[in-house]
């Protein structure tokens, strides 16, 4: 018998402002920019994004994300012992959103009548762009598997709209906002059962400005540009050769093959990324869940987005074999291959 840590809830939360490539078209219209829906399909696959309205942070879509994967999971914010947020648009330079939704939680606990909720319990964000979620699964795991926690909210959340450069077409249209959430918990079986299986990270921070936001708080004002930069088509080479490899690589360190991924769930940035590793991969499109049309690049938020999606709308079900598969600025990227 070993110790295991599985998902045992999904959540999500989409702002309610939904923008399609219509309305991208008149917004960039009104700046002199010119986009179609056309050109934004054709190269990306993205037909719609939403963007959180003021004032609402990345803490917040993440307190909804967690309030549904908790119910999912049939379990209360008490029984959390830690708190998990991947995140590149945190609430504050700090604290970290993980504390401030920690909060958000305890005092909804409370006042549904709970007589405790997570305060106590260690919650920390951690930053690897849009492989966010895999490199969180994959610490909370080795803290489930220590012995350090039982049940854990590991959480992507990114409100990308702030941080777009509305006049540069080439990236404002590809970007979202939005959460996701799951519950891991510990589990004990034969390897036959639920869970994580394997995973591998990997950074090369060569690479650091071709995927970057380079501003920063100095001396009490924003020194360098605090609006997103990118290569597009360095980033887009990039991804799609590391995706392969740390597919294959996390599949090796299970002892599987291609033939025992039910579902991959690629980070949702661009389709043709996405049919690429799928190509590499021998897997149909139709064993590939895809959300980056309805949600863009949501960035840490992606994947845990898409899981919920696909296990909501009855596609997952328990049992099945997952890959999930993150990439971005750093460069970041990595693999976590799972039992549901
Ligand atoms: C960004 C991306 C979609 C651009 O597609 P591309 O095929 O590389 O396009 P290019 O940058 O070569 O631009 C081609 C033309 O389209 C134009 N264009 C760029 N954005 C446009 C837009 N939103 N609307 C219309 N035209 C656009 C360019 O100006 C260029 O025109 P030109 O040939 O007259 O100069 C693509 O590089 C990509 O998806 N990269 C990966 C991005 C990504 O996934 N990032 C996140 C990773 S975490």
């Amino acid at each position: 018998m070993k110790r295991y840590s599985r998902i045992t809830g999904t959540g999500s939360a989409l702002p309610e402002r939904r923008l399609t490539n219509a309305d991208m078209v008149t917004l960039l219209a009104q700046r002199g920019i010119e986009t179609s829906d056309d050109w934004i399909v054709e190269r990306t696959g993205i037909r719609a994004r939403h963007y959180a309205a003021d004032g609402v942070n990345a803490s917040d879509l993440a307190f909804t994300a967690c309030r549904n994967a908790l119910a999912a999971a049939g379990c209360r914010t008490a029984d959390i012992d830690l708190i998990i947020v991947a995140t590149s648009t945190p609430d504050m330079v700090f604290p970290s959103t993980a504390a401030i939704l920690q909060h958000k939680l305890t005092e909804a606990a409370l006042a549904d009548g709970d007589v405790a909720g997570a305060k106590g319990c260690p919650a920390f964000d951690l930053q690897a762009v849009c492989s966010g979620f895999v490199y969180a699964l994959t610490v909370a795991d080795a803290m489930i598997q220590s012995g350090a926690a039982h049940r854990a909210l590991v959480v992507g959340a990114e409100v990308f709209s702030r941080i777009l450069d509305f006049n540069d077409r080439t990236t404002c249209v590809l970007f979202g906002d939005g959460a996701g959430a799951v519950v891991l918990e510990a589990c004990e079986h034969d390897g036959s059962g639920p869970g994580i299986l394997s995973s591998d990270l990997h950074a090369d921070g060569q690479h650091v400005g071709i995927l970057c936001v380079p501003g920063t708080v100095s001396n009490g004002s924003i020194l360098g540009d605090p609006l997103l930069k990118m290569d597009g088509q360095a980033v887009f080479k990039l991804a799609v050769g590391v995706l392969e490899e740390a597919a294959r690589a996390a599949l090796a360190k299970a002892g599987k093959t291609e033939a025992d991924i039910d579902w991959l769930i690629p980070h949702q940035a661009n389709i043709r990324i996405m049919q690429s590793t799928a190509r590499k991969l021998k897997l149909p499109m139709d064993k590939v869940v895809v959300t980056v049309d309805q949600h863009g690049n949501t960035s840490a938020a992606s994947i845990p987005l898409a899981l919920d999606h696909a296990v909501r709308a009855g596609h997952i079900r328990p049992g099945q074999q997952v890959m999930l598969e993150g990439v971005g600025g750093g460069f970041t990227w990595g693999a976590v291959f799972l039992r549901m």
